[in-house]
């Protein structure tokens, strides 16, 4: 999900990514550079949080993970 934001005359955008997969049993490590269950290059999430504003992970062991970021222009 993709929303146009606006607070205080400025804008932004956030996205909103959501499934209902295995879950992040330990988000820390999730969001640590280079580590990756999967064999890929385990720079996703870092490097989301790195050039977003604002980043939130919920996440569920066996439920699914959403993933929350904003953006404000500058
Ligand atoms: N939506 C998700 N559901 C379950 N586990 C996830 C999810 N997103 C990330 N993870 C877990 O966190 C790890 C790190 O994610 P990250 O996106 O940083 O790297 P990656 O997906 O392995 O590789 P890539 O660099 O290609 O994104 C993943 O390998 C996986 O174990
Ligand atoms: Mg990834």
């Amino acid at each position: 999900m993709l929303n146009g934001l606006r607070s205080n005359g400025t804008r932004g955008m956030e996205i909103v990514a959501r499934d209902y997969g295995p879950g992040i049993a330990d988000i820390t490590e999730a969001v640590m550079e280079g580590f990756s269950t999967s064999g890929g290059s385990g720079l996703g999430l870092p490097r989301v949080r790195r050039v977003t504003d604002e980043f939130e992970i919920a996440s569920e062991v066996g439920r699914g993970t959403i993933v929350a970021v904003k953006k404000w222009a500058r």
